[in-house]
Parts: C-alpha cells; sequence; structure tokens
C-alpha cells in the first residue's frame, strides 16, 4: 500500500479546538467523573415545537425532495429580507443581495475561495471562531491578526494595521455579538469598519450569528444598518443560536450583490443548497411566535447570573456580558489557560475552553458556555467554591 500523504492545506491546520477538549473530556469520564460540560456552544434546549412541526409537514411534500436552488429558495430569502427590515430597517433585495447558507459556519468557510487569490491577505481578528482564519487557508490567503485586546473593549484596533498589509487585504472579517469574548460593537465602530474598507477597498465579512443572543433587554445592531455598508461587505446571520437549531444547517449571507454573488458560484460548485423542507421551517422560525426567543433571553441571562456570582465568590475577574451565551473570565495569577482549565476539569469535572484555543491574545482567559440547565450551574458553582489551587 502506498502512504497517504496529506495536502499541505491540512498539515497547515491546528488540531481542531474542540477535538483536544473531547479528547481529555473522555479521560475524565473514564475516572468515573459526572462532568459539567461548558465547553462547547451547542444550545441544549430543543427547536420550537413550530419550527419541527413546519419542518415535519413540508418534508412529506414531494416537491421538496429534489435538489433545491444553489442561492436558496424565494420564499426563504424574502423572509430574510423582511427580517432585516423590521429588525433593523435594512432594505435587501432578496434575489441579489441574499443567499441560504447551510449554516453560517459554510458561508464563513467558503467565501475566501471567491476572493481571495494565493498569497493574498485577510484581515482576521484574534481571538475568534477559528473558521476565519481557516477559511483563508484553505484558500491560499494568508490570515493578517487583529488581536482583540480588553483595553479596546475586544474591538480590533483599525490603526495598528500597517498600510502595506491593509493595502494587500482583500477581506475582513469582524463578529458581534463576538464568540468567544462576548464584546458588542456599536454603530461607530461600524461606521470606523466602513471608512477602512472603502479607504483600502477591503470586503467586510461580518459575522453577526449571536446577534438575537441578547441579555436585559440588550439590542444588537448590524453592520449592514450603517450608511456605505452595502458597499462594502456583507453580514452572515444563523438561525442555529437563536432557534436552537445547530443540527439543521441554516442561516444566510446578505449584503452588496456581487459579493453575495461570488459566494453562490461557489456554492453552485460544491453544495447543492439547503434542503427545502429546512428552509421551511426556518420561514417558520423567522416569522413564527417569537415568545421563544424572548424566553432564551431571559434563561441565558438567568444562567449567566449563577455562573457570575459564583465565579466573583470564588474571586475571580469578570464582565458580565450583555450579550451570547458565553463567560468570558480572566484565569487566577500564575495561570496559564491551559492549566486552569485542566485544574478545573481534573479538581471539578467542568469542562471549560481555554482562551488560547481562540489564538494568542486569549491567553489568560477561558470560555464558559451556558449551555446548561440552571441547577447544573448552581452544582458547578458549589464544586469551584471548593476548588484548591
Ligand atoms: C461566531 C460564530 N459564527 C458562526 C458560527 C456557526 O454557526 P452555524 O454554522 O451553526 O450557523 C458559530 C458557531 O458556533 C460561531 O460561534
Amino acid at each position: 500500500m502506498f502512504e497517504i500523504s496529506q495536502s499541505e492545506r491540512l498539515r497547515q491546520l491546528p488540531p481542531y479546538l474542540f477535538k483536544e477538549i473531547d479528547r481529555k473530556k473522555a479521560e475524565v469520564r473514564a475516572r468515573g467523573v459526572d462532568i459539567i460540560d461548558l465547553g462547547v456552544g451547542d444550545p441544549d434546549r430543543p427547536t420550537p415545537p413550530h419550527v419541527v412541526a413546519a419542518l415535519a409537514e413540508t418534508a412529506r411534500d414531494r416537491a421538496n425532495h429534489q435538489y433545491p436552488s444553489y442561492n436558496g429558495m424565494g420564499h426563504f430569502r424574502e423572509a430574510v429580507s423582511r427580517w432585516y427590515r423590521q429588525r433593523f430597517e435594512v432594505g435587501l433585495d432578496p434575489d441579489k443581495e441574499i443567499v441560504t447558507l447551510i449554516g453560517s459556519k459554510e458561508g464563513i468557510a467558503h467565501i475566501p475561495l471567491a476572493f481571495i487569490d494565493p498569497g493574498d491577505v485577510a484581515l482576521v481578528p484574534e481571538p475568534a471562531y477559528p473558521v476565519y482564519k481557516i477559511g483563508t487557508i484553505f484558500a491560499g490567503g494568508v490570515p493578517y491578526y487583529m488581536p482583540l485586546k480588553e483595553e479596546n473593549g475586544f474591538l480590533p484596533d483599525l490603526e495598528a494595521v500597517p498600510v502595506e498589509v491593509a493595502k494587500k487585504a482583500r477581506l475582513m472579517y469582524i463578529n458581534y455579538p463576538n464568540n468567544p469574548t462576548a464584546a458588542c460593537a456599536g454603530l461607530d465602530f461600524y461606521r470606523r469598519v466602513v471608512e477602512f474598507a472603502k479607504e483600502h477597498e477591503i470586503i467586510v465579512l461580518s459575522d453577526a450569528a449571536y446577534s438575537e443572543v441578547s441579555l436585559d433587554g440588550y439590542v444588537s445592531r448590524s453592520f449592514l444598518e450603517v450608511e456605505g455598508a452595502l458597499e462594502v461587505g456583507l453580514e452572515f446571520h444563523s438561525l442555529s443560536k437563536t432557534y436552537n437549531m445547530t443540527g439543521w444547517r441554516i442561516g444566510w449571507a446578505a449584503g452588496r450583490a456581487e459579493i453575495v454573488r461570488g459566494l453562490g458560484m461557489v456554492k453552485e460548485n460544491v453544495d447543492s443548497g439547503a434542503f427545502q423542507a429546512i428552509q421551511f421551517a426556518g420561514i417558520a422560525a423567522l416569522e413564527g411566535d417569537q415568545r421563544p426567543v424572548m424566553e432564551m433571553r431571559r434563561m441565558y441571562a438567568r444562567r449567566r447570573d449563577v455562573l457570575v456570582a459564583g465565579l466573583r465568590n470564588f474571586g475571580l475577574q469578570i464582565t458580565p456580558p450583555q450579550a451570547t451565551f458565553y463567560l468570558w473570565v480572566r484565569v487566577p495569577a500564575g495561570y496559564t489557560s491551559a492549566g486552569f482549565t485542566s485544574a478545573l476539569m481534573d479538581q471539578t469535572g467542568i469542562i471549560c475552553t481555554p482562551g488560547n484555543g481562540f489564538g494568542p491574545s486569549g491567553e489568560g482567559y477561558i470560555r464558559f458556555a451556558l449551555c446548561q440547565e440552571e441547577e447544573r450551574l448552581h452544582e458547578a458553582v458549589e464544586r469551584i467554591r471548593k476548588l484548591r489551587l
């Protein structure tokens, strides 16, 4: 048998973040420990029943059994367009400015193939959702990392990007409400991004997967609300976190027509669109009863309060987030992210994610995902209280 060697692009990849955590988790579980997993950001509650019912009904219709269109059903794109108008007062042409995605990850990973040639630069925040970097590398591009620092409210310092890098950059990813830091961005920041993008002719890719996971009445803004944004960029959205639909794989990208078209051309050649019954379920989610979303927000706020109080009692420093279901927490003095994650896992069975897994500027932090029931979080707090460092 001949040797199977992987491509250079696969060999360049760091181990997938959660693979390493899964391995350690299996090790701790094998010791018989009752694990409280606050590692992965995957909503633990089910999809609202009316959304499931819409899928069940439309799955029976044979008209939905054939290939869907690569850019998504007209009905779904129209629902997205109505949602944008209602939610952000942004008008979008459903035919040219919106494309359905098989989850936003799919679009985030594919879009560099449309705009990056080998050696081109993409501005990528760090710490960040790893797919910005990996999508860039897969397209042969070179990520230029923009550190997200606490003193800047975890916003990238655009002035710190050297002019020669900005000139070469073709894409810039931004993500608010942010994973992993839970930071939020206002319209002022988005205005600066548009100005910067116009000056250097950079396509802006705003990942708004958590736009609806907002707490205490906070209302996230959209990059597309800012004047000029539709000339420079596109926004990714997802139904995954808003409607507990991570397993369904449905989202969209919306923005300037040529950018949407580029992504659509990649998709035309690598996938054949999202199952139509799932798109009908997506319409039911966007246009049906929104009370489950309001309940979801109250639920994450309660969970946040339990864990924030427990971590503060233990002496950890933390700013309670206004959006996302993540807590971004500084580790105690003398610990690294990995060291504290290990101590926590070994002594308490609680799993969190070491911040440096999201990029070097995440060193010194850990991330907790609030995707466990409140009583489990009380139990976690009780265990943390007994932690000995
Ligand atoms: C910041 C961010 N963007 C995008 C996604 C992808 O979500 P999906 O592909 O389920 O739409 C995630 C998932 O965890 C995320 O954290």
